[in-house]
């Protein structure tokens, strides 16, 4: 079953910059896609066509059911999630529970149902001691955590995250991570945008890579083992690829790299 399809998308901003050209790919249902790409490449305005924030130009972009057209954006606005990099922009209340609050309250959700919500949105972000917090009184990473954590809580079928993980600390990350594998596990679609092919490349199903808003690449994140197209997209090959190279060794972390040349080398533990 289609999760996202997109066919040749093009987009232009005034001023005739051309962001996207002739974009082409689809992602099933329930799997995990990276986008990549150098700076200005073309993520950002992709994404921006998911939830319909960009109507397509030219080319047709289906979420799930649905087309990205003006009759549809409202329910686009509840089926896809999407966390931009300005988590200013998303701050909807004075208070941090109530602004994680918001978006459970506008599917309207039973009080009760909001209050789970918002309480497993918390956890998950690691920010229970924000509660109560002013959301425009935190750091920029704490924003950031309060903005994910308004998207968890309204359970989007389809979840994109331009650049989740910037910005975050070790344990921000790891509890970002796990609740995204906590939804990856509830069937729901998830899309990252991201500068970090290491992050890419141990998460993803699906590669994306976009070049000067072209498709240098669509399929399996295995592709960044290649170098020659890794050098093209203006990418580093992954720090795990690079140092298992030439060894016949393969392993999609540091961890699991560790543990192979462990085991290949006859160490015990
Ligand atoms: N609002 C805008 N008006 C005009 N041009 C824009 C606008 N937003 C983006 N662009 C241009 O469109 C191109 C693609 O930008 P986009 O933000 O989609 O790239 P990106 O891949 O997300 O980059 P980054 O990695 O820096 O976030 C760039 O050349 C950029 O200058
Ligand atoms: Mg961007």
């Amino acid at each position: 079953m289609k999760g996202i399809l997109v066919s040749e998308l093009s987009y232009t901003y005034s001023g005739n910059k051309q962001a996207l050209k002739n974009v082409s790919f689809q992602l099933d249902r329930g799997k995990k896609l990276a986008i990549l790409g150098a700076n200005g490449s073309g993520k950002s305005t992709l994404i921006q066509h998911f939830n319909g924030l960009i109507l397509p130009q030219k080319g047709k972009v289906t979420m799930g059911n649905h087309g990205v057209e003006q009759k549809n954006l409202k329910i686009l606005r509840q089926k896809v999630g999407i966390i931009f990099d300005h988590p200013d922009d998303q701050i909807i209340a004075s208070k941090v529970s109530e602004d994680i609050a918001f978006g459970p309250r506008n599917l309207r959700c039973s009080e009760e149902e909001v209050f789970r919500r918002v309480k497993e949105a918390l956890s998950q972000m690691g920010i229970e001691e924000l509660q109560d917090s002013s959301p425009y009184e935190l750091s920029l990473g704490q924003k950031k955590k309060v903005a994910i954590a308004g998207v968890l809580a309204m359970k989007p079928e389809i979840l994109v995250l331009d650049e989740p993980f910037t910005g975050l600390d070790p344990s921000s990350r790891e509890g970002l991570k796990k609740a995204l594998e906590d939804l990856h596990h509830q069937g729901h679609t998830l899309v990252i945008t991201t500068h970090n092919v290491d992050m890419a490349y141990e998460w993803a199903d699906e590669l994306l890579i976009l070049k000067e808003g072209e498709v240098l690449y669509t399929g399996v994140v295995e592709a960044l083992e290649d170098k020659e197209l890794v050098k093209k997209g203006n990418l580093e090959s992954p720090g795990v690829v690079r140092l298992l190279e030439n060894t016949g060794i393969t392993g999609k972390n540091i961890e699991e790299g560790n543990r192979k040349i462990k085991e290949a080398l006859g160490i015990e533990k």
